[in-house]
């Protein structure tokens, strides 16, 4: 594993649910995440991601790297809900989401989007101008909330890169410009 955009996704969005009702009447706080998540950063990567979560030493270097730009749900409880990830690169005012996750029983209510719409503001005021990511051809969930927020295919092959993580793990490369002036 290295520190490459790592968009990763479980076989289970192949299942698409419909909406639900939410079963926590209280709406987990967006906020940055501290050093003190660390644990239950695993504990829900691992969640959702199974055998394709970041080893323990990776999420930590990425939090020291990009604590700025990781973002999580809290429940108020002590347990986290969902988080995104974003890598920046302060020169070529570049950056890529490297993890997006909502648990199951938390989806489709809205917390994928506001997750994605805060680190996109958070990035804009970062002076970044370009917001790249991957994601499984097949995760048709994270296809949709991404173009909905104005990610398009990175050209050429409709951002289909064959082979993009080893052989057999395709991947599409999604990509957004940041105005400066929204
Ligand atoms: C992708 C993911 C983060 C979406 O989180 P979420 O909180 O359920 O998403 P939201 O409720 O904010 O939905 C936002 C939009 O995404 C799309 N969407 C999300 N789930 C969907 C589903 N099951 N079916 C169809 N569209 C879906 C819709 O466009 C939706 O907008 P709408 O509600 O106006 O129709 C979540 O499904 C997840 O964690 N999946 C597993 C991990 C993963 O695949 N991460 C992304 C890796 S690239």
């Amino acid at each position: 594993m290295t520190a490459e955009p790592l968009e990763r996704a479980p076989d289970r969005h192949k299942r698409l649910p419909g909406p639900v009702p939410f079963p926590d009447p209280r709406h987990p706080l967006l906020r940055t995440a501290r050093d003190s998540d660390l644990p239950e950063l695993r504990r829900l990567d691992e969640e959702v991601f199974q055998e394709v979560a970041y080893p323990a030493f990776l999420l930590r270097q990425l939090f020291d790297m990009y604590a700025e730009h990781f973002l999580v749900l809290d429940d108020g409880e002590g347990r986290l809900c969902g988080y995104v990830l974003a890598a920046t690169t302060a020169l070529s005012h570049d950056s890529w989401i490297l993890g997006l996750c909502v648990t199951e029983d938390s989806r489709r209510h809205g917390l994928g989007r506001e997750l994605m719409v805060e680190i996109l503001a958070r990035l804009r005021r970062s002076g970044i101008e370009q917001v790249r990511l991957t994601v499984e051809p097949a995760n048709r969930a994270a296809i949709l909330l991404y173009r909905s927020l104005g990610f398009r295919p990175e050209q050429p092959d409709g951002g289909l890169r064959r082979d993009y993580f080893g052989p057999g793990q395709d991947r599409r490369v999604m990509r957004l410009g940041l105005s400066r002036s929204l």
